[in-house]
């Protein structure tokens, strides 16, 4: 029986074997293990890729949300507004430096936070927005900046958008900062976890460098308390070597996207233009019976997100419905997206999805 997986990481390493064990043996006979030149490089790299300066790389991406509030001052008494469609870091992030996440419904179509939605549930307390580039698909320029001038921070949650763009800027250059995960599975992911924050501002890097690593000012002079949070040498070594070969990757992932587009038309969550596709998700009627009938003829999928925020345990009751985001749990289903996916298995996964929905 053919076998479409949702995403095939040991093929993806295979196609850059020789460089990965280069970058990997190279940084054990510096032993440059925390920090050192490889965190560096990469740091730069990952920046001038989005049009920032120099990024500061830190342990996840959850604790890249949270160190960024930290260095923006957010905290105590404190509103974030963050959406009800995403993966629960984004609000645990703000729970971690004492402020309150407040969860917005999101568009009912493209399952994005909007001015609308924000609106909704701003306060006097409100001090950030949290949006989320969800499954690689950016929020308008227009959006972010929107917030910006009605005095909010925005940190852009891109843990699922590098190189996304929106009017051709990059993610991170409207917002005050972009947040990143580079967790195994993600368009950029590394042979564990990590995070980077990007930002405009170089006084805000300078910041979260501080704070990440013990909120020390020299070796062992620590003016405020920190946490230890780092990008490891060797995370960020693979992730350079991987950095170098993500523009080829984005743009096969950006074409398998729209074959699926042309296949499935409306039926998928819609993009705009410099999405980066790292899910392909679909609205589908009797969802779960369609994704056991799909894995009975070889295709392997995903729910990105079954339990919206707005239903999490330790947030429902603080949280008014959000119907955008708690209509779309039950319909949506991701299918098989990867930079090295054959376009053949595209046409097969549409077929079994088409034949069964028919049927
Ligand atoms: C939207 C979003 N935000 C934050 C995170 C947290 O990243 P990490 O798992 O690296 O802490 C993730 C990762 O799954 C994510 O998808």
């Amino acid at each position: 029986m053919k076998h479409v997986p949702f995403q095939d990481l040991k093929r993806l390493h295979a196609s850059i074997k020789g460089e990965l064990d280069a970058a990997v043996a190279d940084v054990i006979d510096n032993t440059a293990f925390v920090g050192g030149s490889a965190v560096q490089t990469f740091e730069e790299s990952f920046g001038e890729a989005h049009e920032t300066g120099s990024g500061a790389g830190c342990g996840s991406g959850t604790d890249a949300l949270s160190l960024t509030l930290r260095a923006l001052g957010v905290g105590a008494g404190d509103e974030v507004i963050v959406p009800a469609m995403t993966f629960i870091a984004t609000a645990e992030a703000v729970v971690h430096v004492g402020a309150t996440p407040v969860i917005a419904d999101v568009d009912p179509h493209t399952l994005l936070l909007t001015p609308e939605t924000v609106d909704a549930v701003k306060t006097s307390a409100t001090r950030a927005v949290m949006p989320v580039h969800l499954y690689g698909h950016i929020i308008p320029a227009a959006h972010l900046e929107a917030w910006r001038n009605e005095g909010l921070i925005v940190i852009e949650d891109a843990a699922q958008a590098h190189l996304g763009t929106t009017d051709g800027m990059p993610v991170g250059t409207i917002g005050h900062a972009a947040c990143f995960s580079f967790y195994p599975g993600k368009n950029l992911g590394g042979f564990g976890d990590g995070g980077m924050v990007i930002a405009q501002n170089p006084a805000l890097i300078d910041e979260v460098r501080r704070i990440r690593d013990h909120g020390r000012t020299s070796k062992y002079v620590h003016d405020i308390v920190g946490y230890c949070s780092r990008l490891d040498g060797l995370q960020a070594a693979v992730l350079d070597v991987k950095l170098r070969h993500l523009p080829a990757w984005t743009a096969n992932r950006v074409a398998l996207a729209e074959t699926y587009r042309s296949l499935l038309g409306a039926q998928l969550v819609p993009w705009e233009d410099g999405a980066v596709h790292h899910l392909l998700v679909a609205r589908v009627q009797n969802r779960d019976d369609l994704q056991t009938k799909l894995k009975e003829v070889g295709v392997s999928s995903g729910i990105h997100y079954p339990v919206p925020l707005s239903k999490q345990p330790w947030l429902a009751d603080a949280t008014p419905p959000c119907p955008g985001a708690e209509v779309a749990a039950d319909e949506i289903l991701s299918l098989p997206m990867d930079p090295l996916m054959p376009i053949e298995d595209v046409h097969y996964v549409v077929e079994q999805v088409t034949a069964m929905a028919a049927a």
